[in-house]
């Protein structure tokens, strides 16, 4: 095994697309307009300069979409349940392609406007500081992945018998209207209506399902904040197997009959993996779980979709271990900004090396060393993890290896009780919400009582391949 094993199986060399940069939405700023400002076409990341809004929250998403296999036609209303942050005059939702045929905000008629992934509402009515509001977007069409600056397709990509719909980073806006950075969660419910005989499956509970006049709909609930990144609508010809483990959690697999036989032994390992990183992480966030096996040669990666990861295909263990750390690492506990990719990567990598230590194989420090004798002319110190830069490096080895490596070298550095300790309260103290590098550095040292600075700016922060530690 060469670790890191979840990077993209197909790393294609990209041309890099020009990403237009909103100064306003790098500065996360607002245009002041007459009797209020209008709210930010962007988050304020750097990486995804225009990806999600600023201006206000969104609680909850409420999504009903149909979705015809064989036209490939998506009809889709979106009811996003938001809180004004600021006085707005109007404001953007990000949605890429698709036609909108009507908006509200509380019911009333709103006037909108397309202008590239921003849709633009103007509501009737200014809406006040801290106002609940709820806007409605009916819309329809033939939705189609964006390909991110590494050349993955993103976001609602066709299958031969359905679709597999991912998001990271900036997918979602592919499939429905929302406020897509990940600094923005929400609770979701899903009423997804496909042609009898495919499988619709989204994250959280399946509150139920009913087939008439040929189609089924199936009825999804994820209560607890997820980040938009992580939601699906994976639909596909599934054999579905549901169970509930011995802790409670509802499991729910689907899985393509083609990646059947290859998935079972993996699968069957689930509860005892989630029991594992329990153990070691703390209780597991979410009430349900399980995985979507799809057939999806063309994809070349997993996904941590929330309660329910994606796999493009059969997963080995190590990938199962590694998107069920992330429940933890990334959907549980999520980062304010995609410079801290590490904090997902990093951490979900090393899961891997520690349940390798702990299940009979080799030591963490083994494959430390095994990537630490690569040569410093090695992809792998291509460039420090702490910020990669935006672009194809997101996802790069740097972010998974040696982000991996950054926690062994805390490890050593405090011991396996602090280190333990640490990771568990990082996923306990900060469940549900989001984490930044810094306040993860503080935890540690906090913890440990040690300084961790010099450690942590040398793995994280300092480019070229570190001196033997
Ligand atoms: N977070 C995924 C993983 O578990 C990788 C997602 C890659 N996405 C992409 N658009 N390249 O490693
Ligand atoms: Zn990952």
């Amino acid at each position: 095994m060469t670790p890191p094993s979840r990077q993209p199986a197909r790393r294609r060399t990209a041309v890099l697309a020009t990403v237009p940069v909103a100064v306003a939405a790098l500065l996360g700023a607002t245009a002041p307009t007459a009797g209020g400002t209008a709210g930010a076409p962007g988050a304020g990341d750097p990486y995804f300069p225009l990806s999600g809004n600023g201006g206000y929250d969104v609680r909850h998403y409420d999504l009903t979409l149909g979705y015809d296999t064989g036209s490939r036609r998506l009809d889709g209303t979106a009811v996003l349940t938001a809180r004004a942050t600021r006085e707005l005059t109007r404001f953007d939702l990000d949605l890429k392609g698709l036609t909108v045929t009507a908006v509200t905000v509380d019911r009333t008629g709103a006037s909108f406007r397309r202008d590239g992934q921003e849709l633009v509402v103007t509501p009737r009515h200014i809406l006040r500081t801290g106002r609940t509001f709820r806007v409605t977007v009916a819309y329809h069409g033939t939705p189609k992945p964006v390909t991110d600056p590494d050349g993955s397709a993103d976001g609602w990509i066709p299958t031969d018998d359905g679709a597999f719909v991912a998001g990271e980073p900036q997918g979602a806006m592919t499939w429905f209207p929302v406020n897509g950075h990940p600094k923005d969660k929400a609770a979701y419910d899903f009423t997804l209506t496909v042609p009898k005989g495919r499988t619709a499956v989204a994250n959280g509970v399946l509150l139920g399902q009913h087939t008439a006049h040929g189609r089924t709909t199936f009825r999804w609930r994820q209560t607890r904040p997820m980040a938009a990144y992580l939601a699906t609508a994976t639909i596909g010809r599934f054999r579905v197997e549901r169970y509930t483990t011995r802790d409670g959690i509802q499991v729910y697999n689907a899985v393509d009959a083609r990646e059947a036989r290859a998935a079972a032994p993996v699968l069957k390992q689930l509860p005892a993996v989630l029991a594992w990183e329990s153990k070691l992480f703390g209780p597991y966030p979410f009430r349900a779980a399980g995985a979507v096996v799809d057939h999806a040669p063309d994809v070349g990666y997993a996904l941590e979709t929330q309660t329910r990861p994606l796999y493009d295909s059969a997963p080995d263990l190590d990938t199962l271990v590694h998107e069920s750390a992330h429940q933890w690492f990334g959907d549980s506990v999520t980062l304010t900004a995609w410079k801290d990719i590490w904090l997902n990567e990093g951490f979900a990598t090393y899961a891997e090396w520690l349940y390798t230590e702990q299940h009979g194989g080799r030591s963490a420090q083994r494959t430390f060393d095994a990537l630490y004798t690569r040569p410093a002319s090695d992809g792998l110190w291509a460039y420090p993890p702490g910020d990669p830069g935006s672009g194809a490096r997101i996802f790069g080895t740097p972010v998974y290896a040696r982000g991996a490596m950054a926690l062994h070298e805390l490890r050593r550095a405090v011991g396996d009780r602090d280190f333990f300790r640490i990771l568990r309260a990082w996923a306990t103290g900060h469940r549900g919400g989001h984490g930044t590098t810094a306040q993860f550095a503080r935890l540690a040292e906090k913890t440990s009582g040690k300084q961790l600075d010099g450690l942590l700016h040398t793995w994280l922060y300092t480019p070229g391949k570190p001196d033997r530690p």
